[in-house]
């Protein structure tokens, strides 16, 4: 590639761990001469960042190449060229199948080859023929990454996120994860706090860890022996500058001791937490090879809310998994009226090729599962509403990040992960605030700033 400036267009789609490789291509691909641009319209490289999960997410991407493939014609006769890639799980999954399916794709690369973009760039602008990289070699590309720091974190203002671990073991029936993202890797210790201290220095105050499987994060420690999360979080917790860590997405098999103490004992550590838990029957989550039951994760949410009563919890749920009865899906509705989760996804069940759920027997019809899906948003959206409305009139720190919509204005996030707006006075973006809540919007709330140092809040309505 020449040394003259070139546009890329990036367009991510699916978890915060597309959104950080995303940035991630962006760093390595800056000195090959790619800016980034905000549109496929004047692009000479367009990656998309894709996501496998559902079926619908993998469609999504073939339906938007067709729109980029107008744009490279556009170009084409203006005598332009444009590279079209495929980056991510669905690329990882795929493989040729997609340039055979859509002959505008000139790239195809998997989430364990980024670090080797510039040669593969270099490869396609070179030659005609579609280039197809989907290796695993997970290790070249941790260490790779230790080598380039800068590329491993994202710092937009003053909250980041940092990835600590890639891949999954657990191999639930449904998942593609352990095929498009590889045996679970954990980085260690000192390159994660190197990157959480130069964050710091950079005015990040809060942090969040991100892994497909985060709590199952074993790196290894300064003294030479793996490290848990808990005590990851501990150590992290002690950087100058940072006031906040979170981290995201759990499995509730790995929630061990030092984890859950983490919640009780260290301020830093916020009272949230995404712990997906699929379905409330014993007999899908066995099927689903959860290695959990309804019974041992509501033990674990007993737990975290001794040590920790106003902890906000969250949750995916997957409706009509193949063989789920009615009574089967009436424990999952007994499951959350048990928790009550502060905010949750759910989602119908999607058939993911080369997964064991997709061979299963008794697939569950469109209609019923359509219908408990609803049910189920239902039942989610009002303990929602109940745990935004038991904030009205309660103080708590927010975390200011941007200017809020109208003058004057600056939007925060509560330790609970709420948005919440506020008439900005004398605080500034990157500041704590401590505020009083008093009303609630559709997705966000509305508080006013209040000065000293209150009592730590409760918004936990739902505690059973
Ligand atoms: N069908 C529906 N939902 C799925 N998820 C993962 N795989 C599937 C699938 N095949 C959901 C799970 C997971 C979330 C990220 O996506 O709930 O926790
Ligand atoms: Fe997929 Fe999560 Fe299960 Fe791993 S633990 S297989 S990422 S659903």
């Amino acid at each position: 590639m020449k040394a003259e400036t070139k546009k890329v267009f990036i367009k991510t789609y699916g978890c915060q761990m597309n959104v950080y490789d995303s940035e991630r291509m962006s760093d390595v691909l800056a000195p090959m001469g790619f800016e980034e641009t905000d549109g496929p319209e004047n692009a000479d490289l367009v990656i998309l960042n894709t996501c496998h999960i559902r079926e619908k997410a993998a469609e999504k991407v073939y339906s938007e190449i067709g729109r980029i493939r107008q744009h490279k014609e556009a170009r084409a006769a203006d005598g332009k060229r444009t590279l079209v890639a495929v980056a991510g799980c669905v690329a990882q999954a795929e493989g040729e199948e997609i340039v055979r399916r859509a002959p505008a794709v000139d790239l195809v690369f998997g989430p364990q080859t980024y670090h080797r973009l510039p040669q593969i760039v270099a490869r396609a602008v070179k030659g005609h023929e579609p280039v197809v990289e989907t290796e695993f070699p997970a290790e070249d590309k941790f260490d790779h990454l230790a080598a380039a720091p800068r590329e491993r974190t994202i710092a937009r203002g003053v909250t980041a996120f940092v990835t600590i671990q890639e891949g999954c073991d657990k191999f639930c029936t449904f998942c593609v994860v352990p095929y498009t993202r590889g045996a679970e890797l954990s980085r260690p210790v000192s390159r994660i706090e190197a990157d959480v201290r130069r964050l710091a220095e950079a005015g990040v105050r809060e942090v969040t860890l991100l892994g497909q499987n985060v709590n199952a994060y074993h790196g290894e420690g300064p003294d030479g022996r793996d490290w848990s999360l808990g005590r990851l979080l501990q150590r992290l917790s002690e950087i100058d500058g940072i006031e906040r860590l979170r981290y995201t997405t759990s499995h509730p098999r790995d929630m061990d001791d030092e984890l859950i103490a983490a919640h009780a004992d260290n301020p830093k550590v916020m009272p949230y937490l995404h712990l997906p838990v699929q379905s409330g029957s014993d007999r899908v989550l066995k099927a689903m090879n959860r290695k959990h039951t309804a019974g041992t994760y509501l033990e674990i949410v007993e737990r975290i809310r001794a040590g920790r009563p106003d902890i906000a919890l969250s949750s995916d749920f997957i409706v009509g998994f193949p063989g789920e009865t009615e009574a089967d899906f009436e424990a999952t509705l007994a499951l959350v009226r048990a928790v009550g989760y502060a905010q949750a996804y759910s989602f119908k069940y999607s058939p993911r090729p080369g997964t064991p759920a997709a061979e299963m027997d008794s697939q569950v019809p469109e209609a019923a599962s359509a219908e408990r899906l609803a049910a189920l948003q239902a039942l989610l959206a009002d303990q929602q509403r109940a745990f935004n409305e038991a904030c009205i009139g309660r103080e708590m720190d927010i975390l200011l990040e941007k200017p809020g919509r109208r003058p004057g204005q600056l939007v925060g996030r509560s330790p609970y992960l709420q948005a919440v707006h506020v008439a900005g006075g004398d605080a500034a973006i990157g500041e704590m605030a401590r505020v009083r809540v008093k009303s609630i919007g559709a997705n966000s709330l509305s508080a006013d700033i209040v000065g000293g140092q209150a009592e730590s809040p409760a918004c936990s309505a739902l505690t059973a």
